[in-house]
């Protein structure tokens, strides 16, 4: 008997519901880090996100429009907005299932342009800030808990931007190492690696409209797949590592459209 090609779709189920669970998300207000609060409150988890400014989470809050999301005003450079971080969630949340530190900003520096303010500017919000939000909110989590950093796709690089990538270098070695300290508590820790993703920042500062476009173009170009991601394909990867990938920990994972994978474009 001849074999036939069956067109039948793998059987499909829904997300699981994360009713019940609680979760933070620092840099929650615009971008892949609101699309990760709205992917956890649309499946029923509890969160506390991030920003720096009244104004961006209240914006945010009223995008969100429910009530599991919880807006913050938390400074990641500032050492005691993150124990004051870290107290509110002890308050109102209890505890910690998953923890998303997504906070980040890039600048565009060539060598001869960084200074030692930038460096620190960078450097802060990225590595030190993402550092201790995890010092300080770890105690908080409950055993089975994971943490998803995002950091970059960096296999493939931008002149311009080693402060920034060096940051978000230093990023990616914290998840390999949290991930064993935290291994006895059967904590899982790992990060996300995006490529070119259509935010209102690109993830830069200060970007005119016109150099978003640039490099909107520059993005197309040079990703294999030839577009940029959106911030529901981070969401979705994100919420894969934290809740999904439960025999999964200290990976960084691409989420690039093969941006840095070496397939060319
Ligand atoms: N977009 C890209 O193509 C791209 C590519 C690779 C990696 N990334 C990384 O992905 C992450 C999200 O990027 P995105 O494009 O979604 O960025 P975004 O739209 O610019 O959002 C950044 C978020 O971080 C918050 N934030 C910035 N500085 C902060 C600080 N000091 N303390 C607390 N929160 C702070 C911002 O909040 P407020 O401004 O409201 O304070 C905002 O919620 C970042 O880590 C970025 O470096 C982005």
């Amino acid at each position: 008997m001849a074999m036939t090609h069956s067109t039948q779709q793998s059987p499909t189920t829904a997300p699981k519901s994360l009713a019940g669970k609680k979760a933070v998300v620092t840099g929650g207000t615009i971008g892949m880090g609101r699309a990760i609060v709205r992917a956890l409150t649309d499946r029923g988890a509890e969160v506390m996100y991030t920003g720096r400014s009244d104004q961006r989470l209240a914006e945010a809050q009223a995008a969100l429009d429910t009530p599991l999301a919880h807006p913050v005003r938390a400074d990641a450079t500032d050492a005691s907005a993150i124990a004051a971080l870290g107290a509110q969630v002890a308050d109102h949340l209890g505890g910690i299932d998953y923890l998303f530190v997504n906070q980040g900003i890039a600048e565009f520096q060539t060598l001869e342009e960084v200074t030692e303010e930038s460096w620190d500017r960078i450097f802060n919000v990225n590595a030190k800030g993402a550092f201790f939000t995890v010092q300080r909110l770890a105690p908080l989590m409950s055993e089975g808990g994971s943490i998803v950093f995002t950091t970059v796709s960096n296999d493939q690089i931008f002149p311009g931007l080693s402060a920034y990538s060096g940051a978000k270098e230093a990023v990616a070695a914290f998840a390999k190492v949290l991930a064993a300290e935290l291994l006895p508590r059967k904590i899982r820790v790992n990060a996300i690696a995006p490529g070119f993703i259509l935010t209102p920042t690109m993830g830069v500062a200060e970007l005119t409209e016109e150099q978003r476009a640039e490099f909107i173009d520059q993005g197309n170009a040079s990703t294999p797949m030839g577009r940029g991601g959106t911030v529901e394909e981070i969401a979705a990867a994100a919420l894969y590592l934290a809740v999904e990938a439960t025999f999964t920990t200290g990976l960084e994972l691409p989420v690039d459209g093969g941006f840095g994978q070496g397939i060319g474009r």
